[in-house]
C-alpha cells in the first residue's frame, strides 16, 4: 500500500506540471480531483483518541504487572518497546508516517503479549492477570480497528496533494475583478468598532448574523438575523432600508424565509449572508446551502458533498454549535467556508455562482476548522481569527485563493464587547467587517 501511494504521488506531480502548461481540460485534472481525495485518510481526532486510550491502557498494564509482582521481564520489555513506538504516532502532523505496517506490528506485539499473559494465567490464575487479559483484548481490538478503518496516513502525501489541488483550482479561469479591487492582497489593519449596538430583539439571542447587502450598486440594505430555538434556528430576517433605520431599530420589515422551525427551508446556524436581496444560509438539519431571494420569494438548494452537521464547528476557546457553513460574499460570488473529514477537518473554501449555486472553485487549506473562532473573506483571501480575551480578538491566519499561499504569522487585533463570535463577514461595498458578538452588532473599517 505504502509503495503504491508513493508511486502515485510521483505520477501526480508529473501531471500537475502538465496542468500548469494551460492544459486545464486535460484528463489528468479530472483524475486529480476525482480520485486523489478518495484516499483513506486519518480521522485526526478519533485516531488520536485511540492512541491515547491505547497508551493509557499500556501504562495501566505496566502498573498492574508491577503491582502483582509477577515475573514477566519479557512482557515488560515489550511494553517499553511499544510505548516508544507509539510516540511518533502521537501527533500525526509532527512525525508524519502513520501506516498500516506499524499498526500490524503493534497488533502482533499485542498478540504476543496476550499469549504470554494467558500462559501465565494457566499456571497461576489471579485477578490481576484476568484484568490484564481483558484489557489486552481491548487494546488489540483498538489497534485492529485503526488498521481496518484506514486510520493511517501519509502526511507528506496529503500535503503534496493539497498543494496540487489548490494549484489546479487557481489554474482555472479566475474572473478579472477577483483581484482588481484589492491592489494589496493582505489586509493591514482593522479599526476600532464604528458601530456597536445590541440587536433589536433580545440580549438573549447570542447567535446570528448581521450586515449589509454585499452586491455592488444594489440598494443600501441592512439585515439582522437572530437565531431562536436554542440559538440554532431562524425563520425570518429583519431588513432595514437605511443605516439610520437600523441604528434606530425602526421601519424594518421582517421577511419570512420558512413557515416553521422544523421546515426544511428554515435557517440553521449563524453562517448567514445577504447578497443581492437574497439570504444565503445552511438549510435546516442538512448539508445543503439554501438561498432565499426576497424579491422573488424563491428558495434554491445545493448540497455540499462531504460536509458534516455540527462535527466541525468553530471551536477556538469554546465550541459554538451550528457553525458548519460560514457564508461570505464579494462583488460577484458567494463563498462557503466549511470542513470535511476528507480534508481532516481542515477548512475547505468553495466559490459559488450566486444565481445557480453551482461551485466554480474549491480550495483545501491546512487550517483545522475547530481551531479558529471565525472566518471571513476579503478579495478572495480567507482570514481566520482566534480568541485573545473577552475584549480582544485577533486575525492570525490568511489563505490567498489566488496563489494558494497560507500565512500563519498575521497579527491583526480588534476589539469586541463580549467573548463569543457567531458571525464575521466582510462587505466589499463599504469595506466594513460586520460581527455578531454574543447578541451585540459591531462593525469595523478595514485597511489594505
Ligand atoms: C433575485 O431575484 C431578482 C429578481 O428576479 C433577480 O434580479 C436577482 O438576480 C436574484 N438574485 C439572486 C441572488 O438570486
Ligand atoms: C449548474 O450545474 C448544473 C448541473 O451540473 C448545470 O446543469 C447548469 O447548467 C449549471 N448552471 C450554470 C449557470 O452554470
Amino acid at each position: 500500500m505504502l509503495s503504491y501511494l508513493l508511486v502515485l504521488a510521483v505520477l501526480v506531480t508529473v501531471d500537475a506540471q502538465i496542468i500548469k502548461g494551460e492544459q486545464k481540460d486535460d484528463s489528468c485534472v479530472c483524475k486529480l480531483s476525482s480520485s486523489i481525495w478518495g484516499f483513506p485518510t486519518a480521522k485526526f481526532e478519533a485516531a488520536q483518541n485511540k492512541l491515547q486510550t491505547c497508551e493509557e491502557n499500556l501504562i495501566e498494564f505496566r502498573k498492574k504487572i508491577q503491582a502483582s509482582n509477577v515475573q514477566m521481564p519479557k512482557l515488560e520489555l515489550s511494553l517499553k518497546n511499544i510505548k516508544t513506538r507509539l510516540k511518533p504516532f502521537e501527533y500525526l502532523d509532527t512525525n508524519g508516517l502513520y501506516n498500516a505496517l506499524h499498526l500490524q506490528q503493534l497488533v502482533q506485539e499485542l498478540d504476543q503479549m496476550y499469549s504470554t499473559a494467558s500462559d501465565i494465567h494457566k499456571k497461576t490464575s489471579s485477578k490481576e492477570i484476568e484484568g490484564l487479559l481483558k484489557e489486552l483484548t481491548n487494546a488489540k481490538k483498538e489497534a485492529q480497528d485503526m488498521y481496518k478503518d484506514n486510520f493511517f496516513n501519509l502526511e507528506t502525501m496529503k500535503s503534496k496533494l493539497l498543494d496540487l489541488n489548490n494549484r489546479v483550482q487557481t489554474c482555472k479561469t479566475i474572473p478579472e475583478d477577483f483581484s482588481s479591487t484589492c491592489h494589496q492582497r493582505i489586509m493591514s489593519s482593522i479599526s476600532s468598532p464604528v458601530v456597536t449596538k445590541l440587536n433589536s430583539m433580545s440580549k438573549s439571542y447570542i447567535s446570528g448574523a448581521w450586515g449589509r447587502d454585499a452586491k455592488q450598486d444594489n440598494k443600501e440594505r441592512y439585515f439582522e438575523h437572530c437565531l431562536m430555538s436554542g440559538n440554532q434556528l431562524g425563520i425570518t430576517i429583519r431588513i432595514y432600508n437605511s443605516y439610520e433605520d437600523f441604528i434606530a431599530s425602526k421601519n424594518y420589515k421582517d421577511e419570512t424565509i420558512a413557515p416553521s422551525y422544523g421546515d426544511k427551508n428554515a435557517v440553521q446556524g449563524s453562517g448567514t449572508i445577504f447578497y443581492d436581496n437574497t439570504v444565503f444560509y445552511q438549510c435546516y438539519n442538512s448539508i445543503e446551502i439554501c438561498s432565499f431571494n426576497i424579491t422573488t420569494k424563491a428558495t434554491k438548494r445545493m448540497k455540499l458533498d462531504g460536509a458534516e452537521i455540527n462535527k466541525f464547528p468553530f471551536c477556538y476557546y469554546s465550541c459554538r454549535d451550528w457553525t458548519d457553513f460560514d457564508l461570505e460574499a464579494d462583488q460577484d460570488a458567494v463563498w462557503v467556508i466549511y470542513a470535511t473529514e476528507e480534508n481532516h477537518g481542515n477548512i475547505v473554501v468553495r466559490r459559488l455562482d450566486p444565481l445557480s449555486l453551482n461551485t466554480t472553485h474549491t480550495w483545501k487549506t491546512r487550517l483545522f476548522k475547530r481551531s479558529v473562532t471565525n472566518t471571513f473573506m476579503v478579495c478572495g483571501v480567507l482570514y481566520a481569527t482566534r480568541f485573545v480575551n473577552t475584549y480582544r480578538e485577533e486575525v492570525f491566519y490568511a489563505f490567498d485563493t489566488l496563489t494558494g499561499q497560507e500565512i500563519n504569522t498575521l497579527s491583526l487585533p480588534f476589539e469586541k464587547v463580549a467573548a463569543g463570535i457567531a458571525n464575521l463577514n466582510y462587505n466589499p461595498v463599504d469595506r466594513r467587517l460586520y460581527m455578531y458578538n454574543d447578541g451585540y452588532l459591531l462593525a469595523y473599517n478595514t485597511f489594505n
